[in-house]
């Protein structure tokens, strides 16, 4: 059984997961409509990421008899001023997300809830990996500037994004997983 206090953070959460599955999904048809199919891509794999985040949570809060309450997602932006400007929020977005998280462990810290702890505890690392590459690619966009030839490359390595098979973050193996 989960605490009624450590239940609304995690609704809380499940909502700010997608949330950010929108956002990346928004960003996803904007670099359509650049014509970065690349970084489409990238961010595609991205939202994919966060609807798997938020039925992490969703699973465990039901694991643990726990009521799912699903809530309003708010409207965030749909539109960016450049290719640069979209990353730059992703990696914002992203430093608020582990924000989120580190709210999260401190409610279950004081809540005595050491069961949710290894399940946040790979939400931080988690976190440590997504600031890091939305930050690297925000910094490498802005190394690239108006120059139109780094964008492309820059497109073309992104495209190469995978998930490496049987990690969590497969979709076949998060079915599969316990
Ligand atoms: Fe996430
Ligand atoms: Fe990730």
């Amino acid at each position: 059984m989960i605490g009624e206090r450590l239940l609304k953070a995690m609704n809380d959460q499940i909502k700010n997961e997608l949330e950010s599955y929108y956002l990346y999904l928004s960003m996803v048809a904007f670099f359509h409509s650049r014509n970065l199919d690349g970084m489409a891509h990238w961010m595609r794999c991205q939202a994919h990421e966060e609807q798997i985040h938020a039925m992490k949570l969703f699973d465990h809060v039901i694991d643990r008899s726990g009521k799912v309450e699903l809530q309003n997602l708010a409207q965030l932006k749909t539109d960016w001023s450049s290719p640069l400007e979209a990353w730059q929020d992703a990696y914002q977005h992203e430093q608020l997300i582990s924000g989120n998280i580190n709210d999260l462990t401190h409610i279950a810290r004081e809540e005595k809830d050491y069961t949710s702890e290894p399940l946040l505890a790979w939400f931080s690392n988690e976190q440590i990996e997504e600031e890091a590459s939305t930050g690297k690619i925000a910094a490498e966009m802005e190394m690239v500037g108006d120059a139109k030839t780094g964008l492309l490359i820059l497109d073309r390595e992104l495209a190469a994004r995978v998930f490496p098979a049987g990690s969590p973050l497969d979709p076949v193996a998060y079915s599969q997983a316990g």
